[in-house]
């Protein structure tokens, strides 16, 4: 939680951090994944056999690397709009024998050379040297799918019993169960592009009683329900109806502007669906009377990122070109997540590679956009509790993208300097802090903080600044400070402070 003071006058910034007041703590599963079969993401992405950047089973070392690098804890797969035909058998067994399909989200053909067996042991290579698993989280097909194939596919991953599809996964090479807790019912089930779209009321009745079938065979599993954006009738309405029946909401938002500051304060917009949501599932909550002891549903945002699919159309594999503002935005993002961490469960930046993506692949080696760094700073650094922060500063109070935004935010609008703390369990303090400012640069007396600090800088020559296969305009510096004085943010930068609490 940030607060903030609009400055008057000739007063002068200051931003406040009291590690001492600790708000909540941040899931380990902000900071996950999303691949989904769509443009190179899979094939070309993780998966290139033909590469000799790839090892014997087809997998990107480089894309293995740099995914080790950023500290995924949970990937989210195979869609995404692809799930909502995607027969999941015809992804396993011998890759001869797997059918060549016509794919209609993008609309590609699906050669399901890549499917459960190889998704499982992929995140096995990904997870080694690791202290805890990457978690795999996977999406059932509501679209043109049975609830007898979603059920298929959960004991396929993890049955234990000697049953059929328990069996098929032994013959398939894979004795022990892949124990996959994270399932979610269906993926933007409510959108008119959906095969299968369902109306909010046939979806909840649906959910439900999937949900209770997926228990009664693995009551262990995590089941994550479909919603919209967070402040939709839709999310109103299912959450109503199956309060009880899972514990986590889904929500998916995506942000751009062709403007600078609308761009980078955009992701504040999702910042107040949380907020919605939160208040909805209290009050589903209220309205069922579910137990005050129950574990509160947590919002799962699954998908979030900046993308214009009119710049990187989704058919043509979505290859967003992001520049120091996206990047500005993707920080300004996690923001967001820090600062709500009471009520996020998970998040997924959509997506892992390739496909609006930080890491890009080519046949020579990975490429990491300028969205690349605030995610490897959050990941590494945002993490343990968030704490208390003020912020007094000078604002932006004009149009924003959703329009919307601009009154939500009243007249006090959006500070320019965009700031989330946290203290993590190694007794660092770390404070993120985005100028988003394209002209100022903002010299600021920051209170609560004494001792020697780390400092990690993001940022280019222009907000328009981007990062190519021959030069990198936007990087990350990093440098000391004494903590003594003030601290100047420089205009169209995203810094982020540590030092020992
Ligand atoms: O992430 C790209 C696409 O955006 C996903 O397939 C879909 O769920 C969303 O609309």
């Amino acid at each position: 939680m940030t607060t903030f003071t609009k400055i008057i006058g000739d007063e002068s910034p200051f931003i406040e951090v009291d590690a001492s007041k600790r708000l909540s703590k941040i899931d380990p599963m902000t900071y996950g994944g999303f691949t989904e079969h769509m443009g190179r993401c899979i094939y070309g992405g993780i998966y290139d056999p033909e590469n000799p950047l790839s090892d014997a089973r087809g997998f990107r070392k480089d894309v293995l690397e740099a995914l080790r690098e950023i500290d995924i804890p949970v990937v989210r797969y195979p869609g995404g709009n692809f799930v909502a035909t995607y027969h999941w058998q015809d992804g396993i067994g011998p890759r001869d024998k797997r059918p060549k399909r016509p794919e209609l989200a993008w609309l590609g053909t699906e050669s399901n050379q890549f499917g459960t067996d190889e998704f499982m042991q992929w995140l096995d290579v990904l997870s080694e040297g690791k202290p805890q698993r990457v978690e795999p989280y996977l999406c059932l097909n509501m679209g043109t799918g049975t609830l007898d194939e979603a059920l298929a596919w959960v004991e396929y991953c993890n049955g234990t019993r000697d049953t059929h599809y328990a069996n098929l996964r032994r013959q398939n090479g894979h004795p022990e169960p892949y124990r996959v807790k994270y399932w979610a019912l269906g993926n933007e089930v409510w959108g008119p592009w959906q095969v299968e779209q369902m109306t909010k009321e046939d979806y909840a009745k649906k959910a439900a009683q999937w949900a209770k079938a997926l228990r009664l065979l693995d009551p262990d599993v995590v089941l994550i329900l479909c919603g919209q954006d967070g402040q939709a009738s839709w999310d109103h309405y299912v959450l109503n109806k199956c309060v009880g029946w899972v514990d986590m909401h889904s929500i998916h938002v995506y942000t751009a502007s062709e403007q600078h500051v609308k761009n980078a304060t955009a992701p504040l917009a999702a910042e107040r669906a949380i907020e919605i949501t939160a208040s909805l599932i209290d009050l589903a909550r209220i309205e069922n009377g579910v137990a005050p002891t129950k574990a509160p549903v947590k919002i799962c945002f699954d998908e979030w990122n900046v993308w214009d699919p009119e710049r990187a159309p989704g058919d043509k594999g979505a290859e967003e070109k992001y520049t120091l503002s996206d990047a500005l935005a993707v920080a300004v993002w996690l923001n967001v997540f820090v600062r709500q961490s009471r009520y996020i469960g998970m998040a997924n930046i959509a997506q892992t590679v390739n496909v609006i993506s930080p890491l890009m692949t080519t046949s020579k080696g990975v490429v990491k956009q300028s969205t690349w760094w605030p995610l490897l700073l959050f990941s590494k650094y945002m993490r343990g509790w968030t704490v208390a922060s003020h912020v007094r500063a000078a604002a932006y109070a004009g149009e924003t993208q959703p329009a919307w935004l601009q009154g939500a935010l009243g007249e006090n609008g959006a500070p320019w300097l965009d700031v989330s703390a946290t203290l993590g369990d190694d007794g660092f303090v770390n404070l993120a802090v985005v100028n988003i400012s394209e002209t100022e640069d903002f010299v600021v007396d920051l209170k609560g903080v004494s001792a020697e600090t780390s400092v990690y800088t993001v940022s280019g020559s222009q907000v328009s600044s981007t990062n190519t296969e021959e030069k990198e305009d936007v990087g990350l510096s990093e440098g000391k400070w004494d903590g003594k004085g003030k601290y100047t943010f420089p205009k169209h930068t995203f810094t982020l402070l540590r030092w020992k609490a």
